[in-house]
């Protein structure tokens, strides 16, 4: 089986070629915008000719979500444009596609885990791109599946662990909001998904959501991560309106798995085993990028 992975020195990217590696079935291309910038509609639509693959993974996206509040011609570039220049190249040579996107595309105003059908009201222009970039994938393509996720870290790249993992070098003490409820999700997991269904006997598109299992507010996950650190950091709770942002946040952003499970049978880790692993993984080695 013939892949190409986009967005490959991403947290995700870098945890699907971990993933991948040792499968001798999956020949895969890594790429990211260096040797593929799918902004580049004729690249994306030359490189697509000329290899032929089956699957298309994309895992490249403007992930500055702050940011993309003044950025939005850039935010648009990559999580729209770009994606209607993958869904366009694949349709045409037959290449199904795996397209990776956000809860932040739910206003995060519910109080029961979102499903694939729940109604989508982005808050802010990261959402809103993503958003567009999934009908504009959609309209290209048929062969096409979305996966929505959330709160992702991992070993590589910057994320929410990473970066309280060093504040515990330098801080006996911090705030952490305590009022906005998702999942912590490692991108390991994700890879993993992504394997199965790669290499499932099925293959249903349409959009589907992944996490990790169980819920918990950012300050749950702080609190986690120094307690399996074992670092010694006091975290006081406080509400988001002290510690105001560019870019609003989705107050409940829990994700309801139930479709992806049914369909490919898969198993989900609770989120503070996978967070165990992720800080082990850490521990051994300090060059992640
Ligand atoms: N991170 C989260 O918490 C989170 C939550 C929900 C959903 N997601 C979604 O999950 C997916 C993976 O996220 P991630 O955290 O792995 O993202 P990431 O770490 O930001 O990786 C994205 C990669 O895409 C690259 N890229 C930028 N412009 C490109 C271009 N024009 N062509 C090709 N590649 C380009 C980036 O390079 P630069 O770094 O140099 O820009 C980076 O290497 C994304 O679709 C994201 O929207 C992420």
């Amino acid at each position: 089986m013939k892949i190409l992975v986009t967005g490959c020195y991403g947290q995700l990217g870098n945890s699907l070629r971990i993933e991948l590696e040792n499968d001798p079935e999956i020949e895969a291309m890594y790429t990211d915008y260096d040797t593929l910038d799918i902004t580049d509609r004729d690249a994306v639509g030359r490189c697509l000719a000329e290899n032929k693959f089956d699957f298309v993974v994309n895992c490249a996206a403007y992930t500055a979500v702050d940011r993309a509040e003044t950025d939005d011609l850039k935010a648009a570039a990559l999580n729209t444009g770009a994606v209607g220049n993958l869904g366009e190249a694949a349709a045409k040579n037959g290449t199904k596609v795996i397209h990776i996107s956000t809860d932040y595309v739910f206003s995060g105003q519910g109080c029961r885990p979102y499903d694939e059908k729940d109604e989508p009201y982005p808050q802010g222009i990261y959402g809103r791109t993503k958003l567009e970039g999934e009908g504009l994938l959609s309209s290209f393509c048929q062969d096409a599946m979305i996966i929505r996720t959330a709160w992702l870290y991992s070993q590589f790249g910057k994320n929410f662990v990473k970066t309280m993992m060093q504040l515990a070098d330098t801080h006996d003490r911090l705030t952490v909001v305590c009022d906005q409820i998702g999942t912590p999700t490692f991108a390991g997991d994700l890879a993993k998904a992504i394997h199965t269904i790669l290499r499932h006997d099925r293959w249903v598109p349409g959009i589907y959501h992944f996490t990790d299992e169980g819920v918990a507010s950012w300050y749950d996950f702080s609190k986690a991560i120094f307690e399996l650190a074992g670092k010694n950091v006091e975290v006081t709770p406080v509400p988001s309106s002290e510690y105001p942002t560019p870019a609003k946040r989705p107050f409940y952003s829990v994700l309801s798995k139930n479709k992806i499970k049914k369909t490919f049978g898969m198993e989900i880790p609770y989120w503070r085993d996978s967070l165990k692993r992720c800080i082990e993984l850490l521990g051994e080695e300090k060059n992640f990028n």
